[in-house]
């Protein structure tokens, strides 16, 4: 404990404040626990949930443990980044809809997307529920069926409903962003991975 060898189980430090290490490698401790999982689709992001597998189910037996929850929520069919936390106050924050953490989105629809499409996200939809879309951007791919999509809200089946709204079912849907943490590319479906320090700085 700080290069000082400890010689008793009674012993008490701070793994906050103390720089502890065991057998010469650093143990690294920390409070809270943060993984981003690479969600696959048939998935709940719930913690449990009488009527099928929930999110949690793809963590091992020791993350389960440590009272993990998905902040914010993807649909059952959607896939990507989804983060699971213990950590209340910052998972709240970045729900919260005063911080605008924008979400990037992969979709691919039935049906061609058109510039006018883009032009309708980019001025804010009103979806026929009531819903006023804030401004969200459309970024058309090649054959003009995929997009990325970005808001900075993030309503019940909101990019569903926005894709609606415009005449085009979406037909998959993946979040590859939530403000400045991008889903790893190297964590195949169902995968997950805890954040590194720096991700978590950033968040
Ligand atoms: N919008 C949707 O419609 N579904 C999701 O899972 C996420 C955003």
């Amino acid at each position: 404990v700080d290069d000082v060898p400890a010689r008793s189980a009674e012993e008490k430090a701070d793994p906050e404040q103390a720089v502890i290490a065991v057998n010469g490698e650093l143990l690294n401790w920390r409070r809270y626990t943060w993984v981003m999982l690479n969600k696959p689709a048939g998935y709940l992001s719930a913690t449990e949930d009488g009527r099928g597998a929930t999110v949690l189910d793809l963590l091992p037996q020791d993350l389960q443990r440590q009272g993990l929850f998905p902040v914010g929520r993807l649909d059952k069919d959607t896939e990507g980044l989804l983060l699971l936390t213990n950590e209340g106050g910052l998972a709240h924050d970045l729900l919260s809809p005063r911080h605008h953490v924008d979400k990037e989105y992969y979709v691919e629809v039935a049906g061609r997307l058109t510039e006018a499409d883009c032009r309708a996200f980019a001025q804010g939809l009103s979806l026929g529920d009531g819903l006023e879309c804030k401004s969200a951007e459309l970024r058309l791919l090649e054959d003009g069926s995929r997009a990325h999509v970005t808001l900075r809200e993030g309503k019940f089946h909101q990019v569903k409903r926005m894709f609606q709204a415009v005449g085009k079912e979406v037909i998959y849907l993946k979040r590859l962003r939530m403000g400045t943490l991008i889903l790893d590319e190297n964590l195949g479906i169902g995968e997950y991975r805890p954040l590194t320090k720096e991700e978590l700085e950033k968040l």
